[in-house]
């Protein structure tokens, strides 16, 4: 069969042209979503009177067994049907004869292909709320069996204060806690409904977009028709949420790379996450932290080419928005693997307790603490920070830490010293000292545990819900 469209054409078309502008390699990955769209559109049309009952019938039933053939394989695409659309109604009209090409009546591709992009992302996007979920669980278990360690806090990657090894990882869980927010929020937007835009400006038939919008779950449809085809904002907005929890990860596996180097040997990846050297016997590499490190890079170039070419692009279609799948499909296997991995990863890390309580002796990251307690006795903090600039300088050139020295040394600094300092410098007071919401103290991060977890109960039931509703 020669073109669905091949009416007008009186030449075949190049055989580069053909291969350099279909899509088909890349958006047969939208097979499902596209006959569910064609089931509720056809619905619709017999609903309407526009198709006889039998015709609906017919085409259902094709629909039904391309999809079948699909799923099992027994189907090859044609690069000379260009995108999944044609591939699909030309197996339907081969499958039930002339009656298939009724399918396509009040419809274009272009409002068809916005439909399967809203209907694949809208379960992509319950899904990632859901790794998202399980990677913050696994997070909370781990600072659950940390609630008592105690670690360098940083700033400028220098030893700051004190804090509990817990307290950093909820960190992480606040983060992720935002990325399954703003997700969530942004399914009211992918969940509406471009079909029945036509290619632009509506059709001539007596359609019922909101009865296709309730048959697909679509809690709403496109008010304009022109915006309906042209709108790809709901997958740059995917792309911008995908970007910031990369970044979120790719933060986070810097922290794992520095602690299970040699250096810091705050934690130990299992090995199953790690793999070794061709020529160095001894190591053991980072590799998937590194890796999603790395792949953050593509995930934010995939955000900003589909930004650049929807830039500047004239209302309505244009074939330049078929950019917008590869993309897409590429953040969404990257952050799928990354999440994937990272859950288990966190859940089967050893934490060094030893090592990070050493490395707390071991520092000035108390030295707040005695400034503050100078404060306490009346001194206002600028000179008490003088004060504690002067006796750590003592310290150093004496190879000695705070807590080394003896009162008649502190002493000579402030006439303000007491014996109560050595209580006060003791690192689970320096963390327990600060009792503030939302602080490292340890009643505080126990209770960030508790909301967490409410809030962790609170998403899975979203995740349940819209499991459904988005299938
Ligand atoms: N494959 C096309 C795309 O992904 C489908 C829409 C084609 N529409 C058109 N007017 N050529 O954008």
């Amino acid at each position: 069969m020669s073109k669905l469209w091949g009416g007008r054409f009186t030449k075949k078309t190049d055989q580069l042209v053909e291969e350099y502008t279909a899509s088909i390699t890349f958006d047969k990955e939208l097979a499902e979503e596209d006959v569910q769209g064609s089931l509720a559109h056809v619905t619709m049309l017999g609903k309407q009177g526009i198709l006889p009952a039998d015709d609906v019938d017919t085409i259902k039933d094709g629909l039904h067994r391309v999809l079948q053939r699909i799923k099992r394989g027994d189907w090859e695409y044609a690069i000379a049907d260009e995108d999944i659309h044609m591939n699909i109604e030309k197996a339907l009209i081969d499958d039930v004869g002339p009656v298939g090409g009724k399918l396509h009546t009040g419809r274009s591709r272009n409002d068809q292909v916005a439909t399967d992009m809203h209907l694949y992302l809208r379960k992509r996007v319950v899904e990632f709320v859901d790794l998202l979920h399980k990677l913050q669980s696994a997070l909370i278990e781990q600072a659950k069996a940390n609630i008592d360690t105690i670690i360098p806090g940083y700033t400028h990657l220098q030893r700051a204060q004190p804090i509990l090894f817990a307290h950093h990882l909820m960190a992480y869980v606040s983060m992720f806690g935002r990325d399954a927010e703003r997700l969530q929020d942004s399914y009211k937007r992918i969940n509406t409904l471009p079909l029945g835009a036509g290619a632009l400006a509506g059709t001539t038939f007596p359609i019922d977009r909101h009865f296709v919008a309730k048959q697909l779950g679509f809690d709403r449809v496109y008010e304009n028709s022109l915006d309906a085809v042209s709108d790809r904002d709901f997958i740059l907005e995917f792309l911008s949420h995908a970007s910031i929890i990369m970044m979120h990860l790719s933060r986070l596996s810097e922290e794992l790379i520095l602690w299970s180097s040699t250096e810091f040997h705050f934690v130990e990846l299992d090995d199953a996450f790690c793999t070794g050297s061709s020529i160095m016997p001894q190591k053991k590499n980072p590799d998937v932290p590194e890796l999603v490190r790395g792949k953050t890079g593509r995930v934010y170039g995939n955000l900003v080419g589909l930004l650049t070419v929807l830039k500047s692009l004239p209302l309505a279609y244009n074939k330049d928005m078929q950019e917008d799948k590869e993309g897409m499909f590429d953040t969404v296997r990257t952050l799928q693997g990354a999440l994937q991995l990272f859950a288990p990863m966190i859940a089967t890390m050893k934490v060094n307790k030893d090592t990070m309580r050493q490395a707390v002796n071991q520092d000035f990251s108390n030295a707040t603490d005695i400034a503050d307690f100078l404060v306490g006795k009346g001194l206002p903090f600028r000179q008490a920070h003088e004060v504690i600039g002067k006796t750590v300088l003592y310290c150093i050139q004496q190879g000695k830490y705070l807590l080394d020295l003896t009162l008649e040394e502190f002493k000579q600094f402030s006439p303000l010293f007491d014996d109560r300092i050595y209580s006060v410098l003791q690192p689970e007071n320096v963390v327990n000292a600060r009792n503030v919401y939302g602080g490292t103290a340890t009643p505080q991060v126990t209770e960030a545990i508790a909301r967490a977890e409410r809030e962790l109960d609170a998403t899975a039931a979203w995740v349940t819900e819209f499991v459904e509703k988005s299938r």
